[in-house]
């Protein structure tokens, strides 16, 4: 690897392959909190050095809640990632995040509970309280949205999203208090990542491409195979904003 700038793209649900990688090697990080959810992979992409990383292993066994963020993130940070981009399947709550939308949020809340969410917890580092007015970077942000531009991709920028616990999907009330909270959108992967991320300095930000609507949204149930249609058709526009931000 060469350079001073290695992007770290973490996919999720429907990526758990990143597709057109000249792929150099793959290699599981053992970090002192354990192994990286699935080896990571170092590779060339339009020019660029990256590093892929399939947060739910590959292939995708691992649910949301039993996923190592913080051996992940240490992994990034061992190779020298410096700004990562995370892709995320996730609902769409408000009118705006229909199907297919891609959204660069700008705001969290978190419902997860009972996840390994800091590295400063007294035991791997010293307690610490961070600042986390802004949990993605703005800069990245900012770049990820001239990318569409550049690609002609339509994108919502700015959101709040909305992490839950899963592996279940959410009832019809706790959407209508999550949307009563703010929440745009709901995810199950977006923390700890995005803090773990902040607290080892590294530039974060998100692609949240929505493949639902979420519970109550719309007239029906929820069914994986509306869930894959929008995965297989939006997937590759998420892929085109991240060809743009490497090839500027
Ligand atoms: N809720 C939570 N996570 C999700 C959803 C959803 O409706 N769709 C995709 N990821």
């Amino acid at each position: 690897m060469s350079g001073s700038s290695l992007t770290a793209i973490v996919g999720g649900t429907g990526l758990t392959q990143y597709p057109g990688l000249n792929i150099e090697r793959e290699e599981i990080i053992e970090t002192p909190l354990g192994a990286s959810s699935s080896p990571l992979v170092f590779a060339n992409l339009h020019g660029q050095d990256v590093v892929f990383l399939a947060r739910h292993g590959h292939p995708h066994t691992l649910p949301p809640n039993k996923i190592n963020y913080r051996a992940n993130l240490l992994a990034l940070q061992k190779v020298g990632v410096t700004q990562i981009i995370a892709v995320n399947a996730v609902g769409g709550i408000t009118q705006a995040m229909d199907a297919e939308v891609i959204c660069i949020p700008d705001q969290i809340v978190d419902y997860t509970h009972g996840r390994e969410d800091t590295f400063f917890d007294g035991v791997f580092k010293p307690l610490e309280h961070i600042d986390f007015s802004h949990p993605y970077d703005g800069a990245l942000c900012d770049a990820l949205m001239l990318a569409a531009e550049k690609a002609n991709q339509d994108i919502v920028m700015k959101g709040v999203y909305g992490a839950t616990q899963g592996p279940r999907l959410e009832s019809i009330a706790e959407i209508v208090r999550m949307e009563k909270d703010g929440c745009d959108l709901v995810g199950m992967t977006g923390m700890p990542e995005a803090v773990l991320a902040r607290e080892l300095n590294i530039p974060y930000a998100c692609l949240s491409l929505v493949v639902n609507k979420a519970a109550g949204k719309s007239e029906g149930i929820i069914t994986m195979d509306d869930i894959h249609a929008a995965v297989d058709n939006g997937m590759a526009c998420v892929q085109k904003i991240i060809s743009s931000f490497l090839q500027k």
